[in-house]
């Protein structure tokens, strides 16, 4: 952006010129604007997903989600079409126990369409995570068939810690059902009830 010279002026009642001084460009700069509090609207995201179970990515993303948008609901679905390991109750207790930190997080269920469930509750952005560049195909298409039938909300894609980008739901299941160690994979409740349910 060029930055505004300062523009001569008449000073009428001397008959002199002089120079008014250049605007303060750090007001111009500024973030968030003078007064915009009171006309932004607070962001609500939801975070869909089955959490079959939760992992320690999942949770990351929770973070990072959570420190951008003002709301974020955790958003479960009831019914997978492949058998989950944990029912919707089990997978909901396990979300709240560990996104307990976090005030501006709520753990709900949905049902039926997301973009439906999602005007349902007036928000803005469907958050999904990408792992690597693997996710990207099936996300993309999911992210414009959501755009197609919901064109006023957002999808906004999050990179998880590089540390969980081979971590999944699907491989701690398998890890716990053979015996192999899931911890620092998943929060301590799931670790608990890994045990509990497969062991
Ligand atoms: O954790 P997942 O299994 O990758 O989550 C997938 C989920 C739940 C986000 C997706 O299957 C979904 O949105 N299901 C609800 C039904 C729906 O809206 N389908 C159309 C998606 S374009």
């Amino acid at each position: 952006m060029v930055a505004k010279e300062s523009q001569p002026s008449r000073d009428l009642t001397r008959g002199k010129t002089r120079f008014s001084p250049a605007p303060d460009r750090r007001s111009e700069l500024e973030w968030p604007p003078k007064g915009a509090h009171e006309n932004m609207k607070p962001i609500l995201a939801i975070y869909p997903g089955s959490f079959d179970p939760v992992t320690n990515g999942h949770l990351d993303l929770i973070e990072r989600g959570a420190k951008i948008f003002d709301q974020l609901v955790v958003a479960v679905l009831r019914n997978l079409e492949k058998d989950p390991l944990f029912d919707v109750n089990e997978r909901v207790e396990m979300l709240r126990e560990a996104t307990r930190a976090w005030p501006n997080v709520e753990v709900d269920i949905f049902d039926g369409l997301l973009v439906d469930y999602a005007q349902q509750r007036n928000a803005q952005v469907l958050l999904r995570g990408i792992r690597a560049i693997s996710d990207y195909e099936y996300e993309l298409q999911m992210a414009l068939m959501n755009r197609k039938l919901a064109p006023q909300i957002e999808t906004v894609f999050m990179m998880p810690a590089e540390a969980y980008s081979y971590l999944s739901s699907r491989l701690v299941k398998e890890i716990a059902r053979l015996g192999g160690p899931v911890h620092g994979l998943v929060p301590p409740i799931v670790e608990q009830r890994l045990r509990a349910k497969v062991f």
